[in-house]
């Protein structure tokens, strides 16, 4: 069975994309990061990018008088790279239709917190409002991406406990650790075939309901 495409989207930092490239090559999954796109000249994530030899490749937004023209062309990136599944791993940018059709049901986002609590927020702002909120339990989300921000079907969500004296800091650290698991996870399902999307829902398929998937409606 040949490999399933990935290419990973990132603005900065990039310890899911490095995270996940280790994963992937780590858990012989049927899947192999094939391109990394930063929307952001010179974001640490493309150093990172060039450690792991995965090709690295910058589109600025900003390069671009429309939306659907920046998205276009990230596309056509992806579909240089035979891309069958495309990673948000901390993508700072908003998509339209335009790209969210192009991969439909093949695009995941990771979210420091667990939706549908604090969506819409990004980074750092997540976990001040979490703190902000008082909430006892944090955590990621893993789920598909539809034109709705933060809104699609949710794949895997880890979740851990807020500690009294948290600052937005160390509470981001600790739920860094679960993303890096959670992503891994969701992606390793992708590949092995096992997800299902029905309605707002993700369906984790066992092994044996695998095998007898009706083509078009499981996805991976
Ligand atoms: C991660 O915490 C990710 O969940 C978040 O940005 C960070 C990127 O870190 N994404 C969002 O807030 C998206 N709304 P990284 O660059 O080290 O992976």
């Amino acid at each position: 069975m040949s490999k399933i495409g990935i290419g990973v989207l990132a603005s900065g930092r990039g310890t899911n994309f490095e995270a996940l490239v280790r994963a992937v090559r780590r858990g012989n999954m049927n899947g192999e990061v094939r391109v990394l796109i930063a929307n952001v000249p010179d974001a640490p994530v493309l150093k990172r990018a060039e450690a792991e030899q995965v090709p690295g490749v910058t589109i600025s937004h900003r390069d671009f008088k429309k939306r659907a023209e920046f998205e276009q062309a990230l596309v056509a990136e992806l579909r240089k790279h035979d891309v069958g599944l495309v990673c948000l791993a901390g993508f700072m940018r908003i998509l339209s239709p335009v790209f969210v059709q192009a991969f439909e049901n093949r695009i995941m986002n990771i979210h420091p917190s667990l939706l549908p609590a604090f969506a819409g927020l990004q980074g750092m702002q997540v976990h001040e409002a979490v703190l902000a909120a008082g909430v006892k339990v944090a955590g990621c989300t893993v789920h598909f991406v539809t034109s709705d921000l933060d809104a699609g079907p949710i794949i895997v969500q880890r979740a851990i406990p807020v500690h009294e004296g948290d600052t937005a800091e160390t509470l981001a650290l600790r739920v860094l650790v679960e993303e890096h698991q959670a992503f891994a996870e969701a992606v390793r399902l992708f590949c092995a075939g096992r997800l299902r999307v029905e309605g707002r829902r993700v369906r984790i398929l066992k092994h044996e309901e695998r095998e007898t998937k009706d083509e078009g409606a499981t996805i991976g």
